[in-house]
C-alpha cells in the first residue's frame, strides 16, 4: 500500500517533470520501461538489487526513437504553473543576472522577468597576494619599454594612501614629476590638489598614480606598446588598494583602464565599472589649464564621486 502511494508520488513527479520539459521545448520522449534490463514490477521494488553489469545507459533526447504519444496534454503557449512540487528545486532561471535575462529569447525571458535575481555573478577584483612593495620590487629598474631609453630620469610610482577609498589615475609623468619622482606635482598636479580639497579630502588621504611610470619625451602621449608594458602594474595596484572609486583623468587613462575607445567627452560624467569598482572618467587637469571653461564639467563629475563616497 505504502509502496503504491510512493509509486503514485513518483509518477506524479515524472508527469510534472515531463510538463516542465515541454515548457522548455522538448516535444517528445520515448521511454519503454519493459525493454530496460533493470525493469521491475512494483511487487519487486522492495527487494531491488541493481546488478552493476546492468547499469542504466541514459538515452539522449536526440537519439530517442520516433515520438510516442504519452497521452499528455498538447503543448500550449501558456506555461503550466509551477510550484509546490519537487520541480521547484530543478535548475531554474532564477540565478540569471538581468543582463543575461535580457540576452535570452523573449519566450524564456518573458516568463522569468518578474523573478528575483538571487545570485550576483558580476566579476569583481581578483584576490591578490601582491603588495605595493612587491609590485615596486618587480618593476625594479624597468626597461620593459623604450621610455627607459628615451631620457627618463626616474620611475614615478603610485603614491598616497594605499588604503584609500578614492584613487586618481593619470596618463604619465611630465617634466616636474620626472624631476621630483612623484605623480602630479607640476601645474596640472596643483590643480588636481585643489580639486581634491574642494571635494572635501586632503591629498594625502587619496591615492594617485599613472598608467605609465616613465616620462614620454616632449610630453607626448605614451604609445600603445608603452602603455601595454606598464598598465599591468597599476591594475595590480588597484587590486591591492581596492578603492571604491577610481577617477580616470583624461582619455589615455580612461581608455587604458576601461579598455574602451569612446571619446572622453562622451565617457565623462558617467560612472563606469571596473570589476566592481566605480570608475569616473573626467577631463585631465592639464586640459583644464588650456580650457578653463571645462572646469565646471569636472566639478559636476567630482560632485558625483563625492556624493557616492558620502553615501557609502
Ligand atoms: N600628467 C599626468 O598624467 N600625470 C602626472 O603625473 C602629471 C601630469
Amino acid at each position: 500500500m505504502e509502496n503504491s502511494s510512493e509509486n503514485n508520488t513518483l509518477i506524479s513527479d515524472i508527469r510534472e517533470q515531463i510538463l516542465f520539459m515541454q515548457e522548455l521545448g522538448v516535444d517528445s520522449l520515448a521511454v519503454e520501461l519493459s525493454d530496460r534490463p533493470w525493469s521491475i514490477s512494483s511487487a519487486d521494488s522492495d527487494n531491488l538489487i541493481v546488478d552493476s553489469a546492468q547499469q542504466a545507459t541514459p538515452v539522449p533526447f536526440e537519439k530517442a526513437p520516433p515520438p510516442t504519444d504519452l497521452g499528455l496534454p498538447k503543448r500550449t503557449t501558456e506555461a503550466p504553473k509551477r510550484g509546490g512540487s519537487r520541480i521547484a528545486s530543478m535548475p531554474s532561471l532564477r540565478s540569471r543576472t538581468p543582463a543575461q535575462v535580457s540576452d535570452m529569447p523573449k519566450s524564456i525571458s518573458a516568463k522569468t522577468v518578474e523573478e528575483p535575481v538571487l545570485l550576483d555573478v558580476s566579476p569583481t577584483l581578483a584576490e591578490t597576494t601582491d603588495t605595493i612593495q612587491s609590485i615596486r620590487a618587480e618593476i625594479g629598474n624597468c626597461t620593459r619599454c623604450k621610455l627607459s631609453q628615451l631620457g627618463r630620469k626616474q620611475i614615478v610610482h603610485t603614491t598616497g594612501n594605499f588604503q584609500a577609498d578614492l584613487m586618481f589615475v593619470g596618463e604619465a609623468p611630465g617634466a616636474d614629476e620626472d624631476e621630483q619622482g612623484f605623480p602630479f606635482v607640476g601645474r596640472a598636479g596643483k590643480l588636481l590638489t585643489d580639486i581634491i580639497v574642494a571635494m572635501g579630502f586632503q591629498r594625502e588621504q587619496v591615492c594617485i598614480g599613472n598608467i605609465n611610470r616613465c616620462r614620454p619625451p616632449d610630453n607626448r602621449k605614451p604609445e600603445p606598446d608603452e602603455t601595454a608594458a606598464c598598465r599591468p602594474f597599476i591594475l595590480r595596484e588597484v587590486a591591492v588598494i581596492k578603492p571604491k572609486v577610481i577617477v580616470v583623468l583624461g582619455a589615455t587613462a580612461a581608455h587604458n583602464l576601461l579598455q574602451v575607445s569612446t571619446p572622453i567627452s562622451k565617457l565623462r560624467g558617467n560612472f563606469q565599472d571596473y570589476f566592481g569598482v566605480k570608475v569616473m572618467p573626467t577631463f585631465h587637469p592639464a586640459y583644464l589649464l588650456r580650457d578653463p571653461h571645462k572646469k565646471k564639467d569636472v566639478w559636476e563629475d567630482m560632485k558625483k564621486v563625492r556624493d557616492f563616497l558620502n553615501t557609502e
